[in-house]
């Protein structure tokens, strides 16, 4: 079986829309069909940004919740959290050896962060070196494919370079060259404001486990068709968020009905998003029953938890002891064991 390897970074409050579930989550589990996942919850990334005790906490336990609660089904999937395999941040340090500085420098997020503070003291290192961790969480587990929203595919051609450096610096094909894997149909998943991307700091989302008042809310406040004033007059499909996502989210046959309706000016706006709002529930109904019981079983989530860290350490443990070898760290006097 092939292997694929993602992560998500805790950052805004931890907690799934709809657009990061069709981003990345539906697709994961799609992909362990097919491959043996590895997916983690990258809570060292978080601390670029995220430098307060008890956010950081509960970022990762949302995230892990939400994860949890929306991958169901595990089988074929290793689900872990970054700081509970401490190679990562090894393996970081050693790849900073081989990593050219000028290849960090052109990093988006870096030159992004540096547009906007223009001074470099009030970027940390853990920013700037963000894509040489995220290397490490990826060649660590030699995997094939790396499924990431397009806005990562700089970080997988950076992390392809380094793996490249290392193998020629250490005369061994050590790490396998992995592949970015973007699907096209749901790189960019547009905000209910049908104009930005769905982001939470832009108030655009439609969420997965909130109280169904405020997703009806979202629901309620998406953006339609602006040249419709009356329930009567035809109405445009395209570019109307509310079939956007019925497309993903509704019955195939009950859309296809209610895209000629309301082209043939013969239903409401209200009326189709209360569809909307009805098929967003049920699809993530058992999601949804499955947070809140995961929620009230912490010794549960634990346990998920260590079962994917152990099965993550015993192949981070076999790439980390190659590497320490490759490179010489190992010698006659060498004792060291993971
Ligand atoms: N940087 C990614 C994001 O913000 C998360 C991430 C960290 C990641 N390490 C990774 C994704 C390794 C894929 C592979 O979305």
């Amino acid at each position: 079986m092939k292997r694929i390897l993602s992560g998500i970074t805790p950052s805004g409050d931890g907690s799934l829309h709809i657009g990061n579930y069709l981003g990345m989550v539906r697709q994961s589990t799609q992909l362990a069909k097919a491959y043996d996942c590895f997916l983690f919850v990258a809570d060292l990334h978080a601390l670029t940004t995220v430098q307060d005790r008890e956010q950081l906490q509960g970022n990762v336990e949302e995230l892990i919740l939400n994860e949890l609660a929306l991958l169901g089904d595990l089988t074929n999937i290793t689900f872990f959290r970054q700081s509970d395999v401490p190679m990562h941040a090894e393996l970081q340090s050693i790849l900073n050896n081989v990593t050219p500085l000028g290849l960090i420098k052109r990093a988006h997020a870096y030159k992004d962060k540096l547009q906007k503070q223009l001074n470099e003291d009030e970027i940390n290192m853990g920013l700037f070196s963000y894509p040489v961790l995220m290397a490490a969480d990826i060649l660590i587990y030699k995997p094939d494919l790396v499924p990431v929203g397009r806005d990562q595919k700089q970080h997988v051609e950076i992390t392809r370079d380094i793996a490249e450096r290392f193998n020629k610096t250490f005369k061994k094909k050590v790490f396998p060259i992995p592949e970015a894997y973007i699907p096209e149909e749901v790189a960019v998943v547009l905000g209910t404001d049908g104009k930005r991307k769905m982001s939470k700091s832009l108030g655009n989302i439609i969420s997965i486990f909130e109280d169904e008042e405020i997703i009806k809310k979202q629901v309620m406040s998406t953006y339609t068709d602006p040249t419709r004033i009356h329930a009567d007059s035809p109405g445009h499909i395209e570019g109307n968020m509310v079939f956007t996502y019925l497309d993903f989210f509704g019955e195939k046959e009950e859309v296809v009905k209610m895209k000629s309706l309301y082209k043939g000016g013969k239903v409401a706006d209200v009326e189709v998003k209360n569809y909307l709002f009805e098929s967003i529930m049920k699809y993530f109904k058992s999601a949804r029953e499955r947070y809140k019981e995961l929620k009230s079983n912490p010794e549960k989530v634990k346990e998920i938890l260590q079962k994917g860290e152990e099965r993550a350490k015993k192949v981070a443990n076999q790439t980390m002891s190659e590497v320490r070898e490759v490179i010489g760290l190992t010698n006659r006097y060498s004792f060291f064991r993971y």
